[in-house]
């Protein structure tokens, strides 16, 4: 681990309180360890983590079956396990009067409205972690090496009530799905937008594919520009019905007559919905990391981004396709035939490999030699103020090989007036107190690259801000 101390710059930028810096990225470590924590299951033995893997984007990174095996033996869930990643920006549940359509939530049918409300739903579901009741998992909880941590963040009195005390468990959990570690925008796309790097020939065409309206049109629901600065997120977080066929893998295990209507069950009592008209519709995925995360779409019917893009095109045009699941409510004008040659699907194919975090940047290795860092850009951003860019020297100060601390020489703020900067290299949230550097150092011996995440540390009395420089693996 090393300490990186950036001076006064970004202390004086928030409108939060030290106080308040200080609490966020302790709340996010605590939730990242209740996140892997394998004892709170019953039995022990799975934890959020273990169907959401970092290895797959925090996805189940289980292949032979479309769903997710629960703690007991013999007991699985119904629906394809999603990534975790980027969930942070879903927005809540709700029904949009001027589209006439339902948008956000989490869960691919949108029932839980926030991540709060999401986080606390695993830990009782018999399919799942099967705890017997809220008060059996905060028992664990009050048993858990991270336990003196817990009540740091929220309270020596923290776990007294139980109720209470779930709260802050699905609170720690929802403020590490909020962090850097989840949310990294380090994808080749990303630098891309940023104007750091170049898509190859290929890549381009499958962008122009995927965005063209008489080509792929794939962008209509997974946009892919930028919208105020910030980054796409390749959902609009709305609900269709593909009209994709039943995996005869989950009826095998539920039962013939298995359905699940999505949508349509969530909105059953909504009085802005139609009957029947949401029945089989599930909310747009991200395609962020979308190369990581086979099998595709909330049945896991496809089993490569290949069959997924050719069902697209030829949904409608090629017998091969089995009948829709619920084939009242399907999309038949955006999808099904898009008269794409078989160039162009491999072209499309080869651009959403793009979208995959953990990009290594080559030339732009930041640790220049062995005692200096050159960051080009920083941008610092909160949620009340507005974002500023710098360029940072840091030289280090101590000699010690394994345990270096850098100390800022140069600091410029920079003015980029048609704001071409990098979006995400490197970047440091005053909301969060997370500065990420992807992709800082080349390991002299392998020649590979490393990104790290920098945490908040503390505050030392001069002013100064310290950093803890985490090294984190580049996903698989
Ligand atoms: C047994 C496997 C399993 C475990 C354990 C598990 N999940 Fe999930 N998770 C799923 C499945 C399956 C879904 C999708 C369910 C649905 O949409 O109905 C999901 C959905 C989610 C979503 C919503 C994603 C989206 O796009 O809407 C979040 C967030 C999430 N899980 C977080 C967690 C957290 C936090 C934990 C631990 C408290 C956890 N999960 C434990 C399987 C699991
Ligand atoms: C009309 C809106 C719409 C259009 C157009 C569209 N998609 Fe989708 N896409 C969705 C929805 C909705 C889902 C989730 C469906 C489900 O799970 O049943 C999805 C899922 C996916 C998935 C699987 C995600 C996962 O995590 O399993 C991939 C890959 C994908 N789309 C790629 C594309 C590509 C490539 C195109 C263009 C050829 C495209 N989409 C066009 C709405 C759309």
């Amino acid at each position: 681990m090393t300490v990186l101390i950036i001076t006064h710059v970004f202390a004086n930028e928030s409108n939060l309180s030290f106080e308040q810096i200080r609490n966020l990225p302790i709340m996010q470590s605590l939730g990242h360890k209740i996140f892997f924590d394998t004892n709170l299951s019953n039995p022990p033995g799975q934890a959020c983590s273990s169907c959401h893997d970092p290895k797959t984007a925090f996805s189940d990174p289980i292949l032979d079956l479309p769903v997710s095996r629960g703690v007991v033996e013999g007991k699985t869930g119904t629906i394809n396990t999603p990534i975790v990643m980027y969930t942070a920006f879903i927005p809540a549940f709700h029904f949009n009067p001027e589209e006439g359509l339902f948008i956000g939530g989490q869960f691919l049918d949108g029932r839980e409205s926030s991540l709060e409300a999401q986080a606390k739903k695993p830990f009782l579901n018999p399919d799942e972690m099967n705890n017997p009741d809220k008060a059996s998992v905060i028992e664990k909880i009050r048993n858990a090496s991270y336990v003196d941590e817990f009540k740091l963040v929220f309270g020596q009195d923290a776990l007294d009530d139980v109720d209470k005390a779930y709260d802050y468990v699905a609170a720690a959990l929802a403020s590490f799905e909020r962090s850097a570690i989840l949310n990294p925008f380090t994808s080749k796309y990303d630098f891309y937008l940023a104007g750091v790097v170049k898509l190859s020939e290929q890549e381009e065409r499958g962008l122009q594919l995927f965005e063209a309206e008489n080509k792929g049109n794939c962008a209509a629901c997974h946009p892919s520009r930028p919208v105020d600065g910030k980054p796409p997120l390749f959902t609009d977080f709305t609900y269709d019905n593909l009209g994709v066929p039943s995996n005869q893998k989950i009826l095998k295990i539920k039962g013939a007559e298995f359905v699940d209507i999505g949508l349509g069950k969530t909105v059953k009592d909504n009085p802005n919905a139609e009957v029947g008209a949401d029945n089989g519709k599930f909310k747009v995925s991200s395609l962020r990391n979308i190369a990581k995360t086979a099998p595709y779409m909330h049945n896991g019917v496809f089993t490569s981004l290949k069959e997924v893009v050719d069902f697209y095109n030829t949904r409608d045009t090629d017998g091969k396709w089995a009948k829709p699941e619920i084939a009242a409510t399907m999309n038949t004008e955006e999808l099904g035939d898009l008269g794409l040659s078989d160039q162009e699907v491999d072209d499309i194919v080869v651009f959403l490999r793009t979208l995959s975090d953990g990009y290594e940047l080559g030339e732009h290795a930041m640790i220049e030699q062995e005692d200096a860092v050159k960051l080009p850009y920083v941008r610092v951003e909160g949620r009340d103020v507005a974002s500023k860019i710098y360029s940072v020297r840091m030289e280090r100060i101590t000699a010690d090989k394994d345990f270096p601390q850098y100390h800022v020489t140069q600091l410029e703020e920079l003015s980029l007036a048609d704001n071409s900067y990098p979006n995400d290299i490197p970047y440091y949230s005053l909301d969060t107190g997370i500065l990420e550097i992807p992709a800082i150092k080349k390991d002299h011996e392998n020649g590979n690259q490393s990104t790290y995440v920098a945490q908040f540390k503390q505050i030392i009395p001069n002013g100064n801000l310290v950093f803890d420089l985490t090294y984190v693996k580049p996903w698989q």
